[in-house]
């Protein structure tokens, strides 16, 4: 069992006068065999969410609740929780073997025979057994992370805390640790909270993801929920690759309008925005842009000078330019499509995001009006408990 509440975290590094708030009032709660990343960028208080979890920072306010127990005042080793750090925190002069059995021997009663035989188990669960013997200077990145992930293991946890255990691997292997990684937690079952400032892998590796910005939790849902409905223009911006293209524009007689272009709204989307002041942020992903052929024969066309051209392969991105912002476009990769050339496009209305201007709220998601009763930590609390 591994039910999980972190209940108004909020963590001050400062004093009275100069607060250095790192999470504020931060509520996640984490289902019993659940994988929940959280995500955000560099500083957001990922880490510090983290370690106020394992017990290594001391909460300013707020609770830490393990199956339905405080742990807040608990020391680390009393909580039953095994962290897993991004640069490993192996102990270099110890063997594979008893990096991974030291934890056991320091705060258990198990016999040598028992705690060999843990190793043992874990080791081979990592693919290790042939480099117990050998230290962590011997040992590639890779191999360095499965040790401390059969670290974590052999303490048989309630609760896995990893802390960007992939950002120091080179690509190929982090996209195939990441596989390994989502096939062990479903294997194991237990309760894993993942933090990444990479939103691929908050996309690819969890059952939900928590977004976290300036200390602030900003969305929780599944990876599909927070892609097609963001609560806000900052989730919006943050999850999907390549970004969701935003510009300016102004309601006006039911049309969003921009020097460049005008989409004429369906009466429940601008009922949605009316009364509210007549500038707003659109949105649009690259991949629901319709181009060529597929645009000509839609509604809202209209014809941009196409800058740059980059295939990936499997798809090619367009790089352009519309009412000053900038527009990325991706199209297939048969497409066609040289630097230069005036191609018409589309925007479809059933695909449009549309934010608040000032606080950046999601009004309308995909073309459909957000609810108006909709807020945020209550919503992501009944999706938890949903899950
Ligand atoms: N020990 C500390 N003392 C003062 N400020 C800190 C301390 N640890 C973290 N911070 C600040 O708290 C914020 C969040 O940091 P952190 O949790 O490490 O972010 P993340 O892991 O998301 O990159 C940052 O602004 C960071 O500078
Ligand atoms: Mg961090």
């Amino acid at each position: 069992m591994g039910e999980l509440k972190i209940e108004n975290l909020t963590k001050d590094f400062g004093t009275d006068e100069n607060h250095i708030i790192a999470v504020d009032n931060l509520d996640i709660h984490i289902e019993d065999g659940e994988f929940l990343i959280l995500v955000g960028p560099s500083g957001c208080g990922k880490s510090t969410t983290l370690r106020c979890v394992a017990g290594l920072e001391q909460p300013t306010s707020g609770d830490i609740v393990l199956n339905g127990n405080p742990v807040t005042q608990r020391k680390p080793k009393d909580r039953n929780m095994a962290m897993v750090f991004q640069n490993y925190a192996l102990y270099p002069h110890m063997t594979a073997r008893e990096n991974m059995a030291f934890g056991l021997r320091m705060t258990t009663e198990l016999s040598s025979e028992e705690i060999d035989e843990l190793v043992r188990d874990a080791s081979t669960l990592m693919g290790i057994d042939g480099l117990l013997e050998k230290k962590p200077g011997e040992l590639s990145g890779g191999q360095q992370q499965r040790v401390a992930l059969g670290r974590a293991i052999v303490r048989d946890p309630e609760v896995f805390l990893m802390d960007e255990p992939l950002s120091n691997l080179d690509a190929k292997l982090r996209t195939q640790m990441r596989t390994e990684l989502q096939d062990l937690q479903q294997d194991l079952d237990v309760t894993t909270m993942y933090v990444t400032h990479d939103q691929t892998e908050a996309m690819t590796m969890g059952d939900r993801i928590a977004i976290l910005d300036g200390g602030e939790l900003q969305q929780i849902g599944t990876p599909e929920e927070c892609y097609q409905e963001p609560s806000n223009q900052f989730v919006a911006g943050f999850i999907g690759s390549p970004n969701m293209n935003f510009f300016d524009v102004t309601l006006s007689d039911g049309k969003l309008l921009t020097d460049d272009f005008e989409i004429p709204l369906s009466g429940s989307v601008s009922d949605q925005l009316a009364g509210r002041e007549p500038e707003f942020v659109m949105g649009i992903r690259p991949e629901e842009i319709l181009s060529k052929e597929e645009a000509v024969s839609s509604d809202n066309t209209f014809t941009i000078n196409v800058n740059v051209v980059e295939p990936l392969g499997d798809v090619t991105y367009l790089y352009t330019e519309v009412n000053g912002s900038e527009m990325t476009i991706s199209v297939d990769r048969n497409s066609d499509i040289d630097p230069n050339d005036q191609i018409p496009i589309a925007i479809p209305e059933k695909e449009l995001h549309i934010f608040d201007k000032e606080t950046g709220e999601a009004l309308v998601n995909r073309g459909v009006p957000v609810s108006s009763d909709h807020v945020m930590g209550s919503s992501a609390q009944s999706d938890a408990s949903k899950a």
